[in-house]
């Protein structure tokens, strides 16, 4: 089993679920790649901090830039604002490394296509945190809609509950730099979920 050296970027919500699945995944699929937790950056500094103790990174910064040129680091997860999430990955690809990059990628279209075309031109392995896509759920509907148990689909109306980007106050917490991108991101957020499902159902429809 190779160790890859593992980066993350930001430590909040997402931040933790990337930190938890790294560390779980050789237990899971023993065989291939063991993540080395290499560091964690934030802007904030106790929370980076806090992060490498909890999830046992070797090493905490508070500037991301330090991050993206390690040497030791072949993978970085971008868990940050939407809205600085090009900056970022394009930093990492030009260091040569591959990322994993959450969803929204990018908050309009022009950002995610440089993103892409860093990506490709780089050679690099990237991917998006559309975990919703790999959910049971999901691929149970797939298969109903496969089968024809469903008959003839000739719409679809999208709902997504869920309650995390409730905290109107979210935006406060953030800081002046993000407050706007937060509430940006509380409406996109939630109605990617939903586009996305409708997307993956009419590739599916077409297929067929
Ligand atoms: N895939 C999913 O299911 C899912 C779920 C929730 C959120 N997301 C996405 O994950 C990303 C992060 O969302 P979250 O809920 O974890 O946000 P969050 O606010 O909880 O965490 C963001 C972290 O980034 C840090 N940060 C901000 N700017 C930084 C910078 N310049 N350098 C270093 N650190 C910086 C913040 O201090 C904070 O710790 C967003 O793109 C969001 O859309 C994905």
């Amino acid at each position: 089993m190779r160790n890859i050296g593992v980066g993350v970027i930001g430590t909040g919500f997402m931040g933790k679920a990337h930190s938890f699945a790294y560390r779980a995944v050789a237990g899971i699929f023993p065989g291939s790649l063991r993540p080395v937790l290499q560091s964690v950056a934030d802007i904030n500094g106790e929370a980076a901090e806090q992060a490498a103790k909890q999830f046992g990174f070797l090493r905490w910064r508070t500037d991301w830039h330090a991050l993206v040129e390690d040497p030791d680091i072949e993978v970085v997860s971008i868990t940050t604002p939407n809205v600085v999430h090009r900056e970022m990955a394009l930093a990492a690809i030009a260091a040569g490394k591959h990322v994993h990059c959450e969803k929204p990628i990018a908050p309009n279209a022009d950002a995610a296509r440089d993103m892409m075309d860093a990506a490709e031109a780089a050679g690099v392995v990237t991917q998006v945190g559309y975990n919703y896509i790999k959910n049971p759920m999901l691929k149970l509907a797939r298969s109903m809609v496969a089968a024809g148990e469903l008959g003839e689909i000739t719409g679809f109306r999208g709902i997504h509950a869920e309650d995390c980007m409730a905290d109107i106050a979210g935006g406060e917490r953030r800081g002046p730099d993000f407050r706007e991108a937060w509430e940006i991101q509380r409406i996109i957020d939630t109605a990617v979920r939903s586009s996305k499902l409708r997307t993956w159902q009419a590739i599916e429809q077409a297929i067929e």
